[in-house]
């Protein structure tokens, strides 16, 4: 039988993973138990409590590991400056040492949680057709409420173009470097030692047991959090945003054909659900299916946030055979009541 270790097991897609992996796999699940995502709370039952940068521990875990399926990461949206210590800490030298643990232990595949967020701004066309790069938007069109990119020669505001995996990669919060520094270490690992990587870059991912309202969780968590609270779901910008979300589920079945279907050298792949919705409509179905209020535009912007980020979900069904299986109007109905994350962990993270 495969044996799988799976790191970050007690997050919430580490979970439904470990979950997807049964009964198939013989997993080795592992997590660190941050307090900034849990809290205060002890053991998990199945979970050995193993710190990523623990190369000692990670040793005697790796023991008889074929693939290693890493999803143990500090996440959310990487603005405060203060947290990059923590997210270069447990993303970026997390990675390195499991990485060397891996080489020591001879165990030559990865599959790595990466994100749309390496990708920066998505890509962008013009009324003629023409792609365009558009820079970091400024903080003066931002507060003046002109959220779109528009293009350098003509000032025309630009469309979105869906994201391909060979896209320029231009991270834009310390969360997204942090990412990206993972994708590029494990290239590196791979070339150094022949071992294989998949990178699965998520979109925007929501489902059951997302964690609740914290600065850290993800906008659909908020949402939810509003409603349940009886206020309307604050939308950042005009909520013409467009993101692409995809079901935990999906992603976890990702991640299990990810496993099985061992693709040699280094594979990056987006991982969505392949029906673009805009932020308005994520705040306004939530909205409808738990008869809350109606969301409120707010005009308020995250620096860092990109405008559009649609993904191309042509590559993970050509190599991994990954479609996904629940659409947006369906999901987030099924989230508005769906169980959250307790928000006992809702602290910055540390070191
Ligand atoms: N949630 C999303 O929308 C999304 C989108 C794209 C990518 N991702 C990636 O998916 C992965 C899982 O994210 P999630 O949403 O389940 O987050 P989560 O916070 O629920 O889970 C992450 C888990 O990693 C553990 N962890 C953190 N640092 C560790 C360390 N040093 N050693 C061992 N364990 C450690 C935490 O305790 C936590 O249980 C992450 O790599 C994240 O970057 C998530």
């Amino acid at each position: 039988m495969t044996r799988v270790l799976l790191t970050g097991a007690a997050g919430f897609i580490g979970g439904h993973i470990h979950t997807a992996l049964q009964p198939e796999y013989d997993v080795v699940a592992i997590d660190a138990l941050l307090p900034s995502a849990h809290g205060s709370g002890g053991q998990i039952e199945g979970i050995a409590t193993v710190d990523v940068r623990d190369r000692a521990a990670l040793a005697e875990v790796l023991t008889g590991v074929d693939v290693v399926c890493h999803q143990a990461a500090v996440v959310g949206a990487g603005v405060n400056a203060a947290d990059a210590p923590a997210y270069a800490s447990h993303n970026d030298f997390g990675t390195a040492v499991l990485l060397a643990a891996m080489a020591d232990a001879g165990c030559s595949r990865l599959v790595l949680a990466s994100s749309m967020v390496v990708y920066g701004e998505g890509r962008y066309r013009n009324r003629a057709g023409e792609q365009i790069a558009p820079g970091p938007r400024s903080r003066g069109d931002l507060d003046a409420g002109q959220f779109d990119n528009t293009d350098p020669n003509t000032g025309e505001i630009l469309d979105w173009a869906l994201v391909h995996e060979d896209s320029a990669l231009q991270p834009r919060s310390t969360y997204a470097a942090s990412k990206l520094a993972q994708e590029n270490y494990a290239l590196a690992w791979s070339l150094a030692t022949g071992g294989s990587v998949t990178a699965l870059r998520y979109h925007n991912v929501y489902g059951p047991h997302m964690p609740r309202n914290t600065p850290y969780s993800g906008v659909a968590a908020m949402f939810r959090s509003s409603l349940e609270a009886g206020r309307a779901p604050q939308v950042y910008e005009d909520g013409r945003q467009a993101r692409d979300f995809v079901h935990v589920t999906d992603i976890a079945r990702a991640n299990a054909l990810s496993v099985a279907a061992a693709l040699p050298g280094f594979t990056a792949l987006n991982v969505s659900s392949g029906q673009p919705i805009t932020i308005g409509e994520v705040a306004a179905a939530l909205s409808d299916a738990c008869h809350g209020p109606a969301p409120e535009i707010t005009g308020q912007y995250r620096p860092g946030d990109v405008r559009h980020i649609v993904a191309s979900p042509e590559l993970a069904r050509e190599r991994i055979g990954f479609d996904a299986s629940v659409g947006p109007a369906d999901g987030l109905r099924e989230f508005a009541t769906a169980p959250l994350r307790d928000a006992e962990g809702t602290g910055a993270p540390s070191v």
